[in-house]
């Protein structure tokens, strides 16, 4: 008789943003006439930028057209898109990366979420403690976390670094040796970052215990800081140790339309076998890659009219964080982030728990943000807000949470 995955059955709950989103549903149903404000997940509001809205066009007519009508494209991504990738998010920068270590996707969430297909089961994960729960759910439907422990709401085979306000949200090198480490700067949820040298130590550890750094830079577009990497590959050894994530959703509003990539240098080895080679194995079977029309939307991000379009996109969202992050710190909250991240996070006042915090501000003015419990143990107490609303709406939730009796 047929059997289910059973460690699938082995996950606490659904999927955070699934859960927050049932519950705004469930409070949207009962008061049909609340104005709810969304700031919780981390979804753009502004519109697709002319200059990327023009290139789709243009891809839409080719498509209706039999001379330049495409069919399948190919599985790694396009050469257009890959090589301008490659020039402009990395040979810019001073990174050696070819196009053809460039895997064109869907998007980001997905790459981290199936990257953890090419390692041994046996393999230990580290991750940062909050953390962006697709990391942790795709290992444990994989069936490498272990058993859930529901009191410490932890993993017993998954390495937790705590991320708290006493090293300023920065992970630790753990006791224990880790085969894989999820790093994420900027970082999801709490808006922190690490400075190139600090990097730079995760590096040169990696190379040190042969682990491989899964390096999720989604939210590269929104550092503002000098000493901030954009790339790991920024640092000396990157090539030996690690795999890169990045996303158009949070620079270009991708959220809908859908395109990511992950870099996979040729150097990178399991032992004595190339992971490029296994990834590239595991795009072409699993994946008939992303559509032509939204590959040339992707390339028009870096042109010269998108650049500058985008750039004004990034600055309206981090206009909207400091606005958050200056509006509730001068109302007395404990806040940071927003800096080098479209995140601000926030210390629930009163010592109200995460969740509590959630409900209390859902059913008293309306304001939806992501309960920090959510993202791991050690996210309890705090509550995370993003910037990506429209600007009328952040100024709004911050003017109700200022308002709401706390
Ligand atoms: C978030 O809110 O954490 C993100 O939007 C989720 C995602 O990018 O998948």
């Amino acid at each position: 008789m047929v059997k289910a995955n059973g460690n699938y059955l082995k996950l606490p709950g659904s999927y955070l943003f699934s859960t927050i989103g049932k519950k705004v549903r469930e409070y949207s149903a009962a008061n049909p006439e609340a104005k709810i404000i969304r700031l919780g997940i981390g979804d753009v509001t502004q519109p697709i930028a002319p200059a990327i809205i023009e290139a789709m066009h243009k891809a839409v007519d080719e498509m209706g057209n039999a001379e330049t009508f495409k069919g399948y494209a190919p599985d790694l991504g396009y050469e257009f898109l890959r090589n301008t990738i490659a020039e402009n998010d990395y040979k810019a920068r001073g990174c050696n990366i070819e196009a053809d270590e460039i895997f064109v996707s869907d998007g980001a969430k997905c790459d981290c979420s199936n990257i953890q297909e090419i390692f041994s089961l046996d393999n230990k994960i580290a991750v940062c403690d909050p953390v962006y729960p697709v990391y942790v759910d795709s290992n444990v439907m994989a069936g490498r976390a272990g058993d859930y422990n529901a009191k410490t709401e932890t993993w017993s085979d998954v390495i937790y670094m705590p991320c708290t306000a006493d090293n300023g949200f920065a992970p630790q090198i753990p006791d224990k040796t880790p085969d894989l480490i999820y790093l994420c700067f900027p970082n999801n949820p709490t808006g922190a970052t690490i400075t190139k040298a600090q990097l730079q130590e995760w590096v040169d550890y990696a190379n040190k215990v042969g682990a491989v750094i899964l390096y999720d830079a989604a939210y590269e577009a929104y550092i503002s800081e000098e000493n901030v990497p954009h790339s790991i590959y920024e640092c000396e050894g990157a090539r030996t140790c690690a795999i890169e994530f990045r996303s158009f959703s949070k620079n270009a509003g991708f959220t809908g339309v859908r395109l990511g990539f992950t870099v996979i240098p040729k150097e990178l080895k399991a032992g004595d076998v190339a992971l490029h080679g296994l990834w590239a194995r595991r795009h072409g079977t699993k994946y008939n890659g992303a559509p032509y029309i939204i590959q040339r939307a992707g390339e028009a991000v870096y042109s010269a009219a998108g650049k500058e379009q985008l750039k004004a996109q990034v600055a309206y969202y981090m206009n909207n964080a400091k606005y958050i992050y200056e509006g509730l710190k001068g109302a007395g909250f404990t806040v940071s982030g927003g800096v080098n991240a479209p995140y601000i996070w926030l210390k629930t006042p009163n010592n109200m728990t995460s969740w509590e915090f959630f409900d209390y501000l859902l059913e008293k003015v309306q304001v939806v943000g992501t309960p920090g419990a959510g993202f791991g143990p050690s996210g309890e107490g705090y509550f995370r807000l993003t910037a990506f609303g429209t600007y009328e709406n952040t100024v709004a939730a911050v003017d109700r949470i200022k308002n709401a009796g706390l």
